[in-house]
């Protein structure tokens, strides 16, 4: 029998319209594009694979599955192995739990958005220590300025975590759930209960707050030693390019 209990496998969702971007992105995907000297998507494959992660689903749309199969094809050269699956329609993050399910054949998983860049001294170190000690989920966050574009936890005074919010209007927190996320081998089975949202979508913060709701949810404080960028608009854009480049990050 395989032993699948401490095995965790990645997953990449770069799907997406990516409609904030566009022109730009009419005719090339999000996770293409480049940041600085590199392709996006050279970002959270890094961070998957500094994680010890070995094999890596990447969810992308129909139309775009081939341009990521040119750029990365079977992940020989990252020394990882890396499969491909589609979502027909950007249905939401929670979906890729569904789509993936056959390929994590029971295994846990780190899930991670095709356009949020993590930077950080020890990040290896933290994600390893993070799957560790992940009981349920493990969910990653960093206090921003415009936490009302995000999920948004509510904490007490000792950091425990009360609630999530996905875009509130009034957030009782400035810390943001960052697009990388834990998970036990549950989620798909949870994430297939869900319910679709207003904006027609499976959401992330609603698979989470399940979690939350049985007391399976862990959070990780990204304090300032980090940088968390997320690339959904031309200024964010713009400010990883130039992160990347003033900072001398180099990829491999
Ligand atoms: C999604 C999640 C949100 C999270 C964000 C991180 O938002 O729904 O909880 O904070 O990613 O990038 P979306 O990109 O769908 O607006």
């Amino acid at each position: 029998m395989q032993e699948n209990n401490n095995l965790y496998k990645g997953i990449i969702l770069a799907g997406g319209a990516g409609t904030r971007l566009h022109p730009i992105t009419k005719a090339v995907s999000k996770q293409l594009l480049p940041i600085y000297d590199n392709p996006m998507i050279y970002h959270p494959l890094s961070t998957l694979i500094n994680s010890g992660i070995k094999e890596i689903l990447i969810i992308t749309t129909e139309e775009d599955v081939g341009l990521f199969k040119k750029l990365l094809s079977n992940g020989e050269e990252w020394g990882v192995k890396i499969d491909y699956a589609t979502q027909k329609k950007p249905e939401g993050i929670a979906q890729s739990l569904i789509i993936a399910e056959k390929w994590l054949n029971g295994c846990k998983s780190i899930l991670i958005l095709g356009d949020n860049l993590f930077f950080g001294p020890d990040l290896p170190l933290l994600m390893q220590n993070a799957k560790n000690n992940n009981h349920g989920a493990t969910i990653f966050c960093y206090e921003v300025s415009d936490p009302e574009r995000f999920g948004v936890i509510e904490i007490d005074k000792d950091n425990n975590i009360l609630a999530i919010d996905e875009k509130p209007k009034e957030p009782k927190s400035r810390w943001a759930i960052t697009g990388l996320y834990i998970y036990d081998e549950n989620a798909s089975t949870i994430a297939k209960d869900l319910k679709k949202s207003e904006r027609g979508e499976y959401e992330i913060t609603d698979l989470n707050r399940q979690y939350l709701e049985q007391k399976n949810l862990n959070v990780v404080y990204l304090d300032k030693d980090y940088s968390w960028l997320d690339t959904g608009t031309h200024e964010t854009l713009l400010e990883a390019s130039n992160f990347v480049k003033d900072n001398g990050i180099k990829l491999k």
